[in-house]
């Protein structure tokens, strides 16, 4: 998951391959609900692990359900069997509409039925979104619930302690044209009480009726058949009562999904790998969202699926403009938003009122953002018109706000798309983890974009610089890749010795034995994970930490064929979105493109100190004049081979960080970064 500020996508050309989508947020909270509240245990395979339901999965911890399993493995969950082991709580759900609405209602029949106390509450922006309608119904029902802060909102204060019974006999009245998640919850709910046939009214036009569909289908999986006239009268038969179905799997998420099959339609095919393939969900989905896949078509995605997969290509080109009512897929209709930037004609997207009422308000932010790219929107108060720049010059690009709403930071990242090549900012990317915290490295997985506009900053300068600590905190910042080059000569002085081969100068300069050093660096098998460096399937970490290894390394390095060995594995360390890469000749040989070089240095005796207080806190032996010895033999012998020798690129900018903090010094790069970038 990226944690940066922002993440800057290069402009992407094309996209093919394979994805596998987290589970559905939909299906997975109201699993976890009916497990929850279930008799018996339940094994729940794939479910999503996010933001959504790691609150879900607190809140029921805390009332008192028994939970296990490993991470990233199926959870077993033993239900309450309609009980309420524990009677108070405060709960705290974060921005998970999916938890608030269900548990407020299953907590007040509970309270209301046992005696229990509890507090809801959530993030500034639930206690923005309403929840009025679903308390005034379970009011009607007699369950004590009220509001903690301003009327018609969360936080709520449900039950007083006290079993103050229910009042079942009157049909219960609940409006469904703001959200369906309050009939969803009072269906959730509603089967924990059902000593008698229990009827709800829902009072307007219900929106968003494939959500209300998932809950009836999962309802009838934990043993409760609702009866349904229409969309008007729900009936819950007397007697209902949840039973686990032993194991239950998650569907991928049908709204995650729209962003690849967006992802498919827009992008040209890679030679010979054609288009993206989903797998996890597909024709026999029980999510509304999937129903994206025809307004995708509708657009001029070519789609084939199966139950469980889908496979969508470009079909046509541009897209056709489209005019939709969205109220069946609200979620995924802001995906087809972004489309239409690629589509001919203005798109026109209908009956989205909701948009206002979800994580923020979406037709306002989209209107907002998609204006960033030339775009021009026409906004009502249930409706978005998005008509794309007039032609490629009219392209411009932005930094996309993200209002701590994962469906924006996601579809906005296929505006990298873009035919003027521009990169696209993405602020705040760590908000896509309320549903698909692995959403941008998915992206790139599949997307490719020109080696030439994926950045590379290059930070070159003599040993013990500060380089390695500059370039992992300047890519820690950007949420780029990095490559410490001087680690592979180190790898291949180790592994040459390990071979039995001398990485003496004077062993070196015989021609076999510097082919035979060349050969070791060709056939190494090499591993960086979790801070670890692996060679040959052993843990090296330590070793190549040692002087000795910087000795053999600037050694070997002077041999022309180790340095052409390691050319292509360096370049190929170019990857999305961006690569922060140290040692020597990073500017000069390796990235002679690289929009930003960056030549490190440092007085030699501030290098040596620097050093000698490293081997000190590591417990080791360190004389401060050996070591400005040795630093200074090592710059003589870097600086003065043949053969890519340290020296600034021409385009380089020097930064002396002798008496610099590496805070310092890495907010000098980033602003000299941030002067290169279009946003
Ligand atoms: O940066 P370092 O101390 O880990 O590098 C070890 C040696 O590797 C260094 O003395 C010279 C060599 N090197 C190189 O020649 N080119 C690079 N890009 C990186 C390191």
């Amino acid at each position: 998951m990226y944690t940066t500020a922002f993440l800057d996508i290069p402009p992407l050309r094309h996209a093919a391959g394979e994805v596998t989508l987290p589970g559905s947020k939909s299906i997975s909270n109201r699993v976890l609900l009916l497990a929850a509240l279930c008799h018996g245990t339940t094994t729940v395979h794939d479910l999503l692990d996010s933001d959504d339901t790691r609150v879900m999965l607190q809140a029921l911890r805390a009332l008192g359900c028994s939970i296990s399993g490993e991470q990233g493995q199926p959870l077993h969950i033993t239900g309450l069997g309609a009980q309420l082991p524990v009677k108070s709580g405060d709960l705290f759900l974060g921005n998970a509409g999916t938890a608030m609405r269900p548990l407020s209602a299953a907590l007040a029949l509970l309270a209301s039925v046992h005696g229990g106390s509890f507090h809801l509450r959530g993030i500034p922006r639930m206690h923005e979104r309403p929840i009025g309608d679903l308390v005034e119904a379970l009011q009607q029902l007699g369950c004590p619930v009220s509001y903690t802060g301003q009327a018609g909102y969360p936080p709520l204060q449900i039950g007083n302690g006290v079993r103050s019974g229910l009042n079942l006999a009157q049909p219960i009245r609940v409006r469904g044209d703001v959200s369906s998640q309050f009939l969803t919850a009072l269906l959730l709910a509603l089967p924990l009480v059902a000593t008698q046939d229990i009827h709800i009214d829902v009072m307007g036009e219900l929106i968003s009726k494939p959500y209300i569909e998932i809950t009836q289908n999962l309802l009838a999986r934990f043993g409760v058949q609702v009866q349904r006239e229409g969309w008007q009268r729900f009936t819950i038969p007397a007697g209902s009562a949840y039973q686990s179905p032993g194991d239950i799997h998650v569907e991928g998420d049908a709204s995650s999904a729209s962003y690849f099959i967006a992802l498919g339609a827009l992008s040209s095919s890679d030679g010979g790998q054609k288009g993206i393939k989903i797998n996890g969900v597909g024709s026999s989905s029980i999510q509304g969202d999937i129903r994206f896949v025809e307004a995708a078509e509708a657009m001029g995605a070519s789609v084939t699926s199966g139950p469980n997969w889908l496979h969508i290509q470009r079909g046509q080109w541009p897209l056709n403009a489209i005019t939709l009512d969205c109220n069946h897929i609200p979620d995924a209709a802001m995906t087809l938003a972004v489309m239409a930037l690629y589509a001919q004609g203005t798109t026109r997207l209908t009956n989205i009122a909701s948009w206002r009422v979800k994580e923020t308000d979406r037709i306002a932010a989209m209107a907002t953002e998609l204006r960033k790219f030339g775009a021009t929107v026409e906004e009502g108060a249930d409706f978005i018109a998005i008509t794309p720049p007039a032609s490629t010059a009219q392209w411009t690009t932005g930094s996309i706000h993200t209002y701590d709403d994962h469906r924006v930071a996601m579809c906005f990242s296929l505006a990298a798309f873009n035919p003027a090549g521009l990169p696209v900012r993405i602020e705040d990317p760590k908000c896509v983890a309320k549903t698909f915290p692995d959403y941008f490295e998915t992206l790139f997985a599949v997307s490719h974009a020109s080696p030439q506009d994926i950045p590379v900053i290059c930070i070159d300068g003599p040993t013990a610089s500060g380089k390695g600590t500059l370039a992992s905190e300047v890519a820690r910042a950007l949420g780029y890749h990095v490559l410490d080059s001087g680690a592979l000569y180190r790898l291949v002085g180790l592994a040459a010795e390990q071979s039995g081969l001398s990485t003496e100068s004077a062993a070196l300069a015989d021609a076999s034995q510097a082919s035979n050093v060349a050969q070791v660096a060709r056939q190494m098998r090499i591993a960086f994970s979790d801070g670890k460096v692996w060679l040959d399937g052993n843990d090296v970490t330590q070793a190549l930490r040692e002087e000795r290894a910087g000795m053999a390394a600037s050694r070997v390095s002077s041999l022309p064929a180790v340095r052409e060995a390691l050319l292509h594995v360096q370049r190929e360390c170019r990857a999305l979105p961006g690569l922060v890469a140290d040692g020597r000749d990073m500017g000069t040989v390796i990235f002679p493109d690289a929009p930003l070089k960056v030549f490190l240095t440092a007085s030699a005796e501030t290098r040596a100190a620097r050093r000698q207080a490293q081997l000190l806190s590591r417990g080791e032996k360190a004389i401060l004049e050996d070591l400005l010895q040795a630093l200074k033999a090592r710059d003589a012998q870097d600086m003065s081979r043949t053969h890519a020798p340290l020296k600034p690129a021409e385009d380089a900018l020097l930064l002396d960080n002798s008496r610099q903090t590496i805070d310092e010094s890495m907010a000098q790069v980033l602003t000299w970064w941030q002067g290169k970038q279009a946003f």
